[in-house]
């Protein structure tokens, strides 16, 4: 058993994606975890189930993290079942615009820059107040490196996810003095994710040959960077950033 079992992780978006797989290997770790979804209720439950299958503890629980009040009640049901959330993995993925600049109105950027800060304030606010009391907290945040590098169509995912990865630094430095880390994981494409069924074979050998490591990012490779800020591994890094991206940009 490491250090880390027992602790309660919640993982907002883990019905899909990025997030399922880092919930299945938090749960691996010893972790008791909270898979947050939206509308995927069964999948939800399918990956309590494979958690559970595995010998570890899950439970499912659907909350809109852009809702405040859906937002505490999943906090307070936690709450009453395992105790304070001491580690969020914010992961959910908001709708947002594929399209232009010019052909894009403020509706559609406004509203996705809403709809991601809206969502970190919201889980991050709910889960603070048992980390502060604990004086021991892991925050890690989902980016992209979109938010470096600028791609035909991204702005809008783009622009909002750099507003919330100086979000994190800001939260880093006001509760490092709290034992509180705050990092971002930023991965670079990701295969077996919704956004993944959008890409043709021509692009996705583009971005293979662009990537030294010569493959596409899979979600268990961003979930073990996750677990890393979420462990006691990581004893001394806050407000940093770890690029999952096999070396396609570097920065
Ligand atoms: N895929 C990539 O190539 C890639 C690359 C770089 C960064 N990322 C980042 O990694 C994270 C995960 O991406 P992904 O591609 O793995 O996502 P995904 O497969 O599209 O899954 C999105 C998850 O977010 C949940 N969700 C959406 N809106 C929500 C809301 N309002 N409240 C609660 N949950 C909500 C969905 O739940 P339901 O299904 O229940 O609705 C689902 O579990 C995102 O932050 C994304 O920006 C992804």
């Amino acid at each position: 058993m490491t250090r880390t079992a027992g602790r309660v992780a919640l993982v907002t978006g883990a019905s899909s994606g990025i997030g399922a797989a880092t919930a299945r290997l938090l749960a691996e770790r010893g972790m008791r975890v909270v898979v947050n979804y939206l509308r995927s209720d069964q999948a939800a439950k399918q990956v309590v189930a494979d958690i559970e299958a595995a010998g570890g503890q899950g439970m499912a629980v659907q909350a809109d993290v852009r809702e405040t009040a859906a937002v505490h009640a999943m906090t307070e049901q936690v709450r009453a079942a395992w105790g304070g959330v001491e580690v969020l993995v914010h992961n959910a993925l908001t709708p947002y615009a594929i399209k232009s600049f010019q052909d894009m109105t403020w509706d559609e950027l406004g509203g996705k820059l809403d709809d991601e800060l809206r969502a970190a304030f919201t889980v991050t606010k709910a889960v603070l107040p048992a980390m502060t009391e604990q004086r021991r907290g892991r925050l890690i945040y989902l980016g992209t490196g979109l938010s470096r590098q600028p791609r035909a169509g991204m702005i809008a995912l783009g622009t909002a996810k750099a507003a919330l990865a100086q979000f994190a630094r800001y939260l880093a430095q006001e509760l490092g003095p709290q034992g509180i880390t705050v990092n971002v994981v930023e991965p670079g494409p990701v295969t077996e994710t919704r956004i993944s069924k959008a890409l043709d074979d021509e692009q996705r050998n583009r971005q293979i040959a662009a990537t030294p490591l010569g493959r596409l990012a899979v979600p268990s490779d961003v979930a073990k960077a996750v677990a890393f800020y979420a462990s006691d591994d990581n004893a001394f890094m806050t407000g940093t950033t770890a690029a999952v991206n096999g070396g396609l940009a570097m920065y």
